[in-house]
């Protein structure tokens, strides 16, 4: 059997010759740890498809400064959804010609900033949201770029926080409204309509939903084209997942881009994509350290250093990541793998068999995605730490957090000499 994604690129307890014992030794626990050269091959398997689609990488999948700016020297433009992601790819380096602006609300702040900039799309998400950009390019002088998002209504078969195109999730615009505005779009001077997208949800593993949406944004794409409206690229979002279980089948990218290709074939639209934790989900783990081992009735704790804060995927989604002991072998006792913060939630991991002892180190695998990226300082907790291997050399691209970062921005009077 082929050996699972997740733990393709670990060799024992090293990762392209360097023993993740060190790291930790170096830079301490919980720690980040990513494959550069597996997130390079997981976008060459997006751009060397036959059909050329232009990617443009999620930035909220893991929005690391030094991941972003590998992605953009790596030909990669970027889909952005706030004007910090923007400031980020900013600093990456990013072309803003190679930005895609989504998402549900945009301020007034972060319009006139991606204007100004000349980003390359914006991906209108209601009708409010296209009057209000129009205004703002207006007094700005400019021309927006646009493509509505719609929602072409379609069951992504996923979690369903995580499924975004259903008539009713707050996303995009409903397809039976998209002619209308695309038609008053069209009358509107500021506003410069390149496209048509769409994105059904995340964590997608079966090519069927993404057939069905296609399908549906192709034809309302030639409707659009037949009242004169000029559809340049079809932008069909993010959305394919990874492995997350040993025997677990999931399409890989070129599966997904042979799809849009027949679907697509005879046309002349660029695809636009968008994928997040495609490239990077099953590229990082973390590291951590076992605390202790606890038996509490039927039940065996084993207590770790790295918790919820730092990786909300169980706590929110009933994520399952599969779990290593990196100093021993598996051990028959089924235990939960849970973290120091106070809730009951903070269970890393449920039911798992493992031997665990204080002290060894435990690697959680596919947190490569909406890991690092959605951690927070709940219970106070420093931020890890991340490292980035590329060509067998390890570089700290993250520094954990400092006390002091705690508290920076709370001020007040009592206690403020
Ligand atoms: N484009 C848009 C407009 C999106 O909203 C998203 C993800 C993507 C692209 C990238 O999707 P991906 O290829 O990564 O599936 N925190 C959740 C995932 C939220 C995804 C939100 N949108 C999780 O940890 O499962």
């Amino acid at each position: 059997m082929s050996k699972a994604a997740y733990w393709a690129w670990l060799d024992g307890a090293k990762v392209q010759g360097i023993a993740l014992h060190d790291l930790v030794e170096q830079y301490g626990s919980p720690l980040y740890v990513y494959d550069g050269n597996e997130i390079r091959a997981r976008l060459l398997a997006y751009q060397q498809a036959a059909l050329q689609a232009k990617i443009h990488y999620a930035v909220k999948a893991n929005s690391n400064l030094s991941l972003l700016a590998k992605m953009a020297q790596w030909g990669a433009g970027f889909d952005i959804v706030s004007l910090g992601e923007l400031r980020r790819v900013q600093m990456a380096g990013g072309k803003a010609a190679d930005i895609v602006f989504s998402g549900v609300g945009k301020t007034q702040e972060e319009l006139r900033y991606a204007l100004a900039a000349e980003i390359g799309c914006f991906n209108v998400e209601s009708e409010a949201e296209l009057w209000q950009l129009a205004d703002v390019a207006k007094q700005m002088e400019k021309r927006a770029k646009i493509a509505l998002r719609v929602n072409p209504n379609v069951d992504a078969k996923t979690h369903p926080y995580i499924s975004t195109g259903m008539k009713d999730n707050k996303f995009g615009i409903a397809i039976e409204n998209a002619e209308r505005l695309y038609q008053a779009a069209a009358q509107c001077s500021d506003l410069e309509i390149i496209g048509l997208g769409c994105h059904i949800g995340s964590q997608i593993t079966q090519l069927s939903p993404f057939r069905e949406a296609v399908e549906s944004i192709k034809s309302l794409a030639e409707r659009l084209r037949a009242q004169g409206i000029a559809i340049s690229h079809i932008d069909m979002g993010g959305g394919l997942g990874i492995q997350m279980q040993t025997g677990q089948e999931v399409p890989a990218p070129q599966d997904l881009l042979a799809l849009y290709s027949e679907v697509l074939a005879n046309s002349d639209y660029a695809l636009h994509l968008q994928p997040g934790r495609s490239l990077v989900g099953n590229q990082g783990i973390l590291l951590s350290r076992v605390l202790s081992v606890k038996q509490q009735s039927e039940k065996q704790f084993v207590i770790i250093d790295a918790a919820m804060n730092d990786y909300m995927r169980p706590a929110l989604y009933q994520a399952q990541p599969p779990v290593r002991n990196l100093d021993r072998m598996e051990g028959e006792q089924e235990s939960d793998i849970v973290g120091p913060v106070c809730e009951t939630g903070d269970t890393l991991r449920k039911a798992v068999s493992i031997a665990a002892q204080a002290g060894d180190l435990i690697a959680i695998a596919g947190v490569g995605a909406y890991g690092m990226s959605m951690a927070s300082r709940y219970n106070s907790r420093l931020q890890a730490a991340e490292v980035w291997i590329e060509d067998g050399t390890a570089d700290l691209i993250r520094r954990r957090d400092s006390y002091e970062q705690l508290w920076e921005n709370e001020i007040g009077t009592s206690f403020i000499e």
